[in-house]
């Protein structure tokens, strides 16, 4: 019997992935290299269905003697070990990010004598076309909420948008670009109190109830299936938080950050030019065990959010703080800073990193924003927020086109500011049919 090595991801399931393992039991005893999470995340989003649950399900296929897992996209570590006669693999794959891929194997095989097959793509059918028919179909609370624990996990850094609105929030879930020829988008979404706050004409001083910011989200979550993490302020008081907690898991929000500051809030882009308090460590942390408290799931995650550097109160503080933050059980730590350069977070973040190695580490680059992603993720972040770019791009956008129409008496002159009317009556599904 010859040895046949299928690599899939197998999170939808579909005649095609039948077709070529039913193609590869023909030509010999077939192992499945079932790519974990974190191998496929590595070049496109994390699967809906998790590994366990994705190997249960290949394991029964007619055909599939045995499945591992395949850790990194590149097959050559599993094929080294393997040592397979044939790899049988679609034909999809000769162009795109899995092109160089599916060059290595052809080279790695050719050490010992084996072969690439390739089975004709089966037409009209993909995990991204069925992906997107999901997406039409939406998410339940339950499973979005897991879902940012399962991309920490699987991702070694997630990018967030801020979105304030259901039109902001379908801005986040499609979003799409190419970086480096690797398809990137955003990983979630992030409710930003200074965002919410000024869509409602309202000023970011804790003034925007729960229940008001928990009807934004809700108007974000019929249109999306990406996990959200929530700005809470200063968590109000500590009786009050266990409420939020709650109501947020409630309705599907996997996180939420409390900012370690008391009295009458006010944004943290604003640093010392207006008086803030920061709370002392021990009812900071009362408030995160509280929070912890009300939690009906362990896939909630409160995190801390350090204002240190905000209030110059220096590097060794806020390391002091995130140290008992965590003690006190902290998902996870938001170092925030409003300086041009990024070098007081990175310098957190090494230090922190010394004792902590797994805590999730969130970072907002607002006013440090010339580094890049990369620098950031080699630093131990592993959570970028964007916290306030769509709002910031949509008024002065606004605001042009409404005084265009004043100076002009009509609109023409602004319609290279205005998409086509048909673009917006597409944007929206269910508008044209
Ligand atoms: C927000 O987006 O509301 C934040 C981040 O809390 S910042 O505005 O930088 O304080
Ligand atoms: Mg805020």
């Amino acid at each position: 019997m010859k040895k046949v090595y299928v690599g899939v991801s197998a999170d939808l399931v579909h005649p095609g992935h039948i077709n070529v393992l039913k193609e590869a039991a023909k030509l010999g005893e077939v192992t499945v290299g079932l790519l974990t999470d974190a191998a496929i995340a590595s070049y496109k989003r994390v699967p809906f269905l998790e590994y366990d649950q994705r190997r249960a399900v290949i394991g029964e296929i007619k055909g599939v003697s045995r499945v591992i897992p395949q850790e990194t996209l590149d097959y050559v570590p599993n094929l080294r070990t393997e040592k397979p006669d044939i790899v049988v693999h679609g034909d999809d794959w000769k162009t795109g990010v899995q092109a160089a891929t599916r060059q290595a194997v052809i080279d790695t095989l050719a050490e010992w004598g084996g072969k690439l097959v390739e089975i004709p793509y089966t037409p009209g059918i993909s995990s991204t076309i069925l992906q997107a028919k999901l997406k039409e179909v939406g998410t339940t609370p339950d499973v979005r909420l897991r879902r940012l624990r399962r991309i920490l996990h699987a991702k070694p850094f997630a990018r967030v948008i801020e979105a304030h609105n259901g039109l902001t929030g379908i801005i986040a879930e499609r979003a799409r670009a190419e970086r480096n020829g690797v398809p990137v988008e955003f990983d979630a979404m992030w409710s930003s109190s200074l965002c919410d706050s000024a869509m409602r004409g309202k000023p970011d001083i804790e003034a925007v109830d729960l229940t008001a910011r928990l009807m934004s989200i809700g108007d974000i979550f019929a249109v999306t299936t990406k996990p959200m993490i929530y700005d809470a302020d200063t968590g109000g008081k500590l009786e009050h938080f266990g409420y939020t907690v709650r109501g947020l898991e409630q309705a599907g929000v996997s996180a939420v950050i409390i900012e370690d500051k008391v009295g009458l809030k006010k944004n943290s882009l604003l640093g010392t030019e207006v008086a803030q308090k920061q709370d002392d460590i021990e009812s900071f942390c009362a408030k995160i065990v509280h929070g912890r408290g009300a939690r009906l799931t362990d896939d909630f995650m409160v995190i801390a959010r350090i204002e240190s550097l905000i209030l110059k109160r220096g590097l060794e503080d806020a390391l002091t703080r995130a140290d008992a933050y965590v003690q006190a059980g902290a998902d996870g730590i938001m170092i925030h800073s409003k300086t041009k350069a990024p070098d007081e977070v990175i310098e957190f973040m090494r230090r922190f990193r010394e004792t902590h190695a797994q805590t999730p580490l969130v970072v907002v680059p607002t006013t440090y924003n010339e580094v890049t992603e990369e620098v950031l993720a080699d630093a131990g972040a592993n959570v970028v927020i964007y916290a306030n770019h769509l709002i910031r791009a949509a008024y002065p956008a606004m605001m042009t086109v409404a005084e265009t129409i004043l100076a002009s008496g009509r609109t023409l002159e602004c319609d290279d500011n205005c998409m086509p009317v048909r673009q917006l009556l597409e944007l929206v599904p269910g508008t044209v049919n």
